[in-house]
């Protein structure tokens, strides 16, 4: 278990779009395991490569549901539709809030730690999750996509992403 430090805006990193997995070996496997213990140290229901200052095309969700960890290599949107607007954060924009629209429904395909390719189907929460990451694997920042900030007393144990 290696908790890493979460890369705090701005940072060049995050604004970067991320490079492809090509080697699902050992290393892969370790990394994942210290992006789990990192973002559950950090109480966050997500964590992308780049928030650990890696060049890499992968992050984990889990929203403490039934999915459990998601762990996505590689993915790629092969769908949305519907709209859902929520408060979202970000590990990476420490107290800061902010409502953010996006489609309800995603369709993805990624790869698992194995180098095998699956798809999946995520709605409401999860799905603004998971957008959240891949989003920061181009280089995108939820602060781009925020329509109107929260202040404190709007917030009610919101997690970050
Ligand atoms: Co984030």
């Amino acid at each position: 278990m290696a908790i890493q430090n979460i890369v705090i805006y701005p940072a060049e990193i995050l604004e970067k779009k991320c490079k492809p997995v090509t080697r699902f070996d050992k290393k892969l496997a370790k990394l994942l395991e210290d992006m789990y213990d990192t973002m559950i140290e950090h109480d966050g229901v997500g964590l992308a490569a780049p928030q650990i200052g890696l060049d890499e095309r992968i992050a984990i969700v889990d929203i403490d549901d039934e999915m459990g960890t998601i762990e996505m290599i590689n993915p790629k949107i092969l769908k949305t539709s519907g709209e859902q607007t929520g408060p979202e954060g970000c590990l990476s924009f420490p107290n800061l809030f902010g409502e953010v629209t996006r489609p309800y429904y995603v369709k993805i395909e990624a790869f698992d730690r194995k180098g095998r390719k699956y798809m999946l189907e995520a709605e409401d929460f999860l799905a603004r999750a998971i957008q959240h990451e891949i989003d920061h694997l181009e280089g995108i920042l939820f602060t781009t996509k925020v329509s109107r900030y929260l202040e404190e007393e709007e917030l009610k144990g919101e997690e970050s992403e």
